[in-house]
């Protein structure tokens, strides 16, 4: 995709707030845990690469993606740390995860077995990397019976082509007020672990929400995500328990400046008329930029004003009403702080009936990064 190099719009990313975010968890959790920041889906919107360099600088010691894509950018990019993918790759790629040295999800009894006829196929050989998913209530990925689990370890103990380096279980409430079902999950991952007799390197659990918030129930290794870019993970539900720095901000400028009359329609199906004379200004930011239609009435700040997105959003502009005459070229902040005012992320999550993690997957990589 051609990237908007030549036009005003971008994303500006703090990357010493994700330092720091990470840093202050790393201060924070159990003596002996690790810190794997989870840079999947282009960190989240805002570029693996660097995001994961500001993550390592803040203490992070190993990678979480989704796909086998993403794993083989960092390696490419030359991170030389453990990467587990979370999610499952088929076996046809089995040379792929050794080739770079890779750390692979094993979800069902079916793949794991898959993979072992494949190992034996493969010269030189060398043992790959795995993390037993246990699945105690998500419902997504995983073994769900103690029987099962025991079962694929004893598999993997017998495998000279395997090392079993992890265990792991995903909570989905993690980020809510109410912990019974976290303490459910967690009461069904506790009785697993305790029939077998050994465990792996890493034994975890935690993503954001379970190291803010159940920081006594990390394992010793914490799947560091949203809390990273400085994103509350409950959204509202929670407070912060430390302060986290949100490291997106979005900005553009005015591209054209113009006094209408009263009576006139603005944008697609005129969906806004001018009640008195008005000064509109226009935006270089639609929908293909994932700036979506239904944020019309929704605010951006110009000079630390809040001024209102009117009419439709077209897929590369969109219309907001200034308080008065404004020059081209000026500043207009969609997300972030502007003399003293801020529109948080949150805020756009909240107008699109969605979650932040959400918002910030859905720009388009028509929009340049600008990394500070
Ligand atoms: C298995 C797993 N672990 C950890 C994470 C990170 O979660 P968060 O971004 O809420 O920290 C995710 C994110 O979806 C996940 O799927």
């Amino acid at each position: 995709m051609a990237v908007g190099w030549h036009r005003p719009t971008k994303l500006v990313i703090d990357t010493q707030a994700i330092k720091e975010n990470v840093g202050n968890e790393v201060k924070r959790m159990p003596k002996g845990t690790e810190l794997f920041a989870v840079v999947k889906a282009n960190g989240y919107g805002h570029g693996a690469v660097q995001t994961a360099k500001a993550a390592r600088e803040g203490g992070a010691t190993g990678f979480c993606v989704a796909i086998l894509d993403e794993a083989i950018e960092l390696r490419e990019a030359g991170f030389q740390e453990p990467i587990l993918i979370l999610s499952v790759v088929d076996v046809s790629y089995i040379d792929l995860l050794l080739k770079y040295d890779l750390s692979v999800t094993v979800a069902t009894q079916e793949w794991l077995e898959q993979a072992i006829e494949q190992l034996t196929h493969i010269e030189p050989q060398k043992p790959l990397k795995i993390h037993i998913k246990v699945d105690t209530g998500m419902g997504r990925i995983g073994f769900t019976t103690s029987e099962a689990v025991k079962q694929i370890v004893e598999l993997v103990q017998s495998e000279k082509t395997l090392i079993w380096e992890g265990l792991f279980t995903h909570f989905s409430t993690a980020d809510e007020k109410d912990a019974s079902y976290f303490e459910k999950q967690t009461h069904r991952f506790q009785e697993i672990l305790s029939v077998l007799f050994e465990l792996p390197k890493y034994v975890h659990v935690s993503n954001s929400a379970t190291a803010l918030w159940h920081p006594d129930n990390v394992g010793n290794m914490i799947r560091f995500g949203i809390a990273m870019y400085g994103l509350n993970p409950s959204g509202h539900a929670l407070p912060e328990v430390y302060p986290l720095n949100p490291a997106l901000s979005l900005v553009s400028k005015l591209i054209q400046v113009k006094e209408l009359s009263a009576g006139e329609g603005i944008g697609y199906g005129h969906t806004y008329i001018t009640t008195a004379n008005e000064w509109i200004g226009t935006v270089p930011i639609g929908y293909a930029d994932g700036w979506l239609r239904h944020l019309q009435g929704f605010s951006v700040l110009v000079n630390g004003e809040l001024c209102e997105i009117i009419g439709r959003i077209c897929m590369d502009q969109c219309m907001i009403r200034l308080p008065r005459q404004m020059d081209v070229g000026t500043q207009v902040t969609l997300i972030g702080h502007d003399h003293g005012e801020v529109i948080t992320m949150q805020m756009v999550a909240d107008k699109l009936e969605t979650i932040h993690y959400e918002v910030a997957c859905t720009f388009s990589e028509r929009i340049p990064k600008e990394y500070k």
